[in-house]
């Protein structure tokens, strides 16, 4: 097992993502989502992501639920500060009262006595970094959470919250497509000793070759439908990207998924890429990355092939762009 550091965890150096067994791609399949859990554990993934966000708290449950006998067999890692509010729609809230009352209820839906990583899943800007980081850290010494982890924010204040309490992780966007992270946030990580945990490291499907019409294939509820990239006019455009990158695949002797995580793999060692999936055979298919081996000059074609400048249409809308902590660009 190829084996990565993840603050004093050694982890398999793929993740599972389960935010797709109960949240924002389409109507969740329970069933499939329990086998997709297991198969994972078989397989050696032992480490899984999960928020309370996702389904508010219906992830955590479904985690919980399935896994309770086998909760020493992974890390587990889970998000705050980003939950139902009072209008029972999705709301960023970093106060430290919320965050420890969301933890709280996160330990019993997950039916543990303590989550290996938590991160605050997005900056509130109307709340000072350190307030929340300073409230987690109290979590930590309370050995309801062993360690802290960051979501989507810059290098300046992922080094501010790494001041008040030692991070294990940063968790931001990082696929061919969605490249933010260059700019600061990963050479940031790589000096402090923090593990880069690179989410939607599949491009969100694009990269699997499986998603050829979004406005055809994608439910009415599922978010990629508000994401520009995935316009009907910009993903035509992307699309004709994936004929070069098959070609790639190919001579690697993999399949596209599997080398959309063999360049994050390759490209350094304190990457960890969690793919999501609530799919056996993408379980299967995804741990497989492990085994392909690229060339600098196979790294090099995929670098200039698939990058933000040869990509149509923007990561996120300018609603959710907002919610973003914009100094990491
Ligand atoms: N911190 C944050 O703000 C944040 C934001 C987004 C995601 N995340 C985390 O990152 C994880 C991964 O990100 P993601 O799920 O957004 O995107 P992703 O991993 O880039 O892609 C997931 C999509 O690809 C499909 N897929 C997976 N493996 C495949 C394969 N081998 N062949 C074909 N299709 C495949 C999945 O299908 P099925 O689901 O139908 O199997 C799903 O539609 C999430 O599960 C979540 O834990 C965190």
């Amino acid at each position: 097992m190829q084996t990565r550091q993840l603050g004093p965890f050694t982890v398999n150096a793929i993740g599972l993502g389960c935010m797709s067994m109960s949240h924002a791609y389409g109507t969740p399949d329970p069933v499939e989502a329990e086998k997709a859990l297991l198969r994972a554990l078989d397989l050696g993934y032992n480490f899984l992501d999960t928020a309370a966000l996702y389904g508010f708290g219906k992830n955590e449950e479904l985690l919980g639920r399935v896994l309770q006998g086998r909760r020493h067999e992974f890390v587990l890692a889970s998000k705050c500060g980003m939950f139902k509010g009072p209008d029972g729609k999705r709301q960023i809230d970093g106060r430290p009262a919320t965050l420890r009352q969301t933890c709280e209820a996160a330990l019993e839906r997950l039916r543990t006595d303590v989550i290996d990583l938590y991160y605050l899943h997005r900056r509130d800007f109307s709340v000072p970094v350190e307030d929340s980081i300073g409230e987690m850290s109290r979590l930590v010494q309370e050995g309801k959470v062993r360690t802290l982890g960051l979501s989507e924010v810059s290098a300046a204040t992922l080094r501010k919250a790494h001041a008040v309490h030692p991070l294990t992780a940063l968790q931001t966007e990082y696929s061919l497509w969605s490249r933010n992270a260059e700019i600061a946030v990963l050479d940031a990580c790589r000096e402090l000793g923090i593990a880069f945990v690179a989410f939607s490291p599949l491009a969100r499907a694009f990269l699997t070759g499986t998603l050829s019409d979004p406005a055809t294939q994608l439910e009415a509820a599922d978010i990629r439908r508000h994401m520009p990239r995935f316009y009907p006019e910009n993903y035509a455009k992307n699309l004709a990207l994936l004929t070069r990158y098959q070609h790639i695949a190919t001579d690697a002797n993999c399949t596209l998924a599997q080398l959309a995580l063999a360049w994050l793999l390759h490209r350094a060692p304190h990457i960890i890429p969690i793919p999501g999936t609530r799919h056996v055979a993408y379980v299967e298919e995804n741990i497989g990355a492990l085994k392909v081996s690229l060339s600098q000059a196979q790294m090099n074609q995929l670098d200039q092939l698939i990058n933000h400048t040869t990509v149509s249409g923007d990561r996120y809308n300018a609603a959710t762009q907002e919610e973003i902590d914009t100094e990491q660009f």
